[in-house]
């Protein structure tokens, strides 16, 4: 990899909406190296920049500016058309979302961005050398919320190549199975393996559906081995479980090791001794500060984006 690797999660997720253009801007205008994001697939198959399958109740509001009473509609059930007329520029007040990020600045009127105007913004501002992780959100106990595993990655991968980002992509998933399918017809493209408890524990005796077949029992119970079984060169753990021993191992089986979603500076510290080769976070302001703080190198600001 190249050197530190800031990503910025859905933008800039503590600063500005989540997965919008404006979120996106507002990170590259502070500087990272990677903007770090979910996508889901329409009804008439666009790629659009979601971390939600259905639309989220703590920051959608309807076409009649009502906030949303329950999670949905899918957004597999909406077209592109459809799906323009819901407002997410904004957390809800009094919601759960919205008291975790007390600094998010609103901006009323954005939309669900698609994938491809996300990367035509980052050209508007001259981001030429940004990089894109993209997270296909698929669910495989809930196969009805999404697309198939295999044609979200062939319809990302699609949008990539069209837009000629595919060398500056990485393709990141929970769900392995769309990260095989990469690896099998596109192996120039980076593929991230992200993990969390949830998604490594195994359901009894068979393996967890999240990892494509493969069963850390096997191999000694170890993450990092598993992600190399699937044939990862970079794992995603969750911040909260990883331990410097984790990351010697990934590091000695030639693994990239980038957690998520990391938003204290003191565990952003932490991680960085530890060797880590880049962190996802909420607040690329804060990540910024502590880089400078070890002398590390920052990523070029550009801040005619926002
Ligand atoms: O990229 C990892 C991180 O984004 C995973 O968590 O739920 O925010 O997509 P989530
Ligand atoms: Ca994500």
């Amino acid at each position: 990899m190249r050197g530190f690797d800031l990503q910025g999660h859905r933008g800039a997720r503590g600063l500005a909406p989540e997965n919008t253009l404006a979120g996106f801007a507002r990170a590259l205008a502070i500087g990272v190296t990677t903007l770090e994001m979910d996508i889901a697939v329409t009804a008439d198959g666009v790629v659009v920049v979601s971390h939600d399958p259905v639309l989220n109740p703590d920051l959608t509001r309807g076409p009649d500016g009502a906030w949303l009473e329950a999670p949905g509609p899918a957004i597999r059930s909406l077209t592109l058309a459809e799906l323009r007329r819901y407002d997410v520029g904004r957390l809800k007040p009094g919601s759960r979302t919205a008291a975790l990020f007390p600094q998010q600045v609103p901006l009323d009127g954005e939309r669900i961005p698609t994938l491809a105007e996300v990367i035509a913004l980052t050209r508007a501002v001259g981001a030429d050398g940004v990089r894109f992780n993209i997270e296909t959100k698929l669910f495989p106990d809930r196969p009805d919320l999404t697309v198939a595993a295999e044609e979200m990655a062939e319809r990302l991968v699609a949008v990539l190549i069209a837009e000629g980002v595919a060398e500056r992509a990485m393709v990141q998933s929970f769900d392995w199975r769309s990260l095989l399918w990469v690896q099998r017809h596109h192996p120039t493209i980076t593929t991230s393996f992200l993990t969390s408890a949830r998604t490594l524990a195994p359901r009894g005796a068979d393996p967890s559906p999240w990892l494509a077949g493969i069963d850390p029992r096997a191999l000694g119970g170890s993450t990092p081995r598993s992600v190399q079984a699937a044939g990862g060169r970079v794992w995603s753990p969750d911040h909260r479980d990883l331990t410097a021993a984790q990351v010697d191992e990934a590091r000695s089986l030639g693994l990239a090791v980038i957690p998520w979603t990391v938003n204290e500076p003191a565990d952003m510290e932490r991680l960085i001794a530890w060797g880590v080769d880049g962190l996802i976070t909420d607040y690329p302001d804060r990540a910024r500060a502590v880089l400078a703080r070890r002398g590390l190198p920052l990523p070029q600001p550009l801040p005619s984006a926002r």
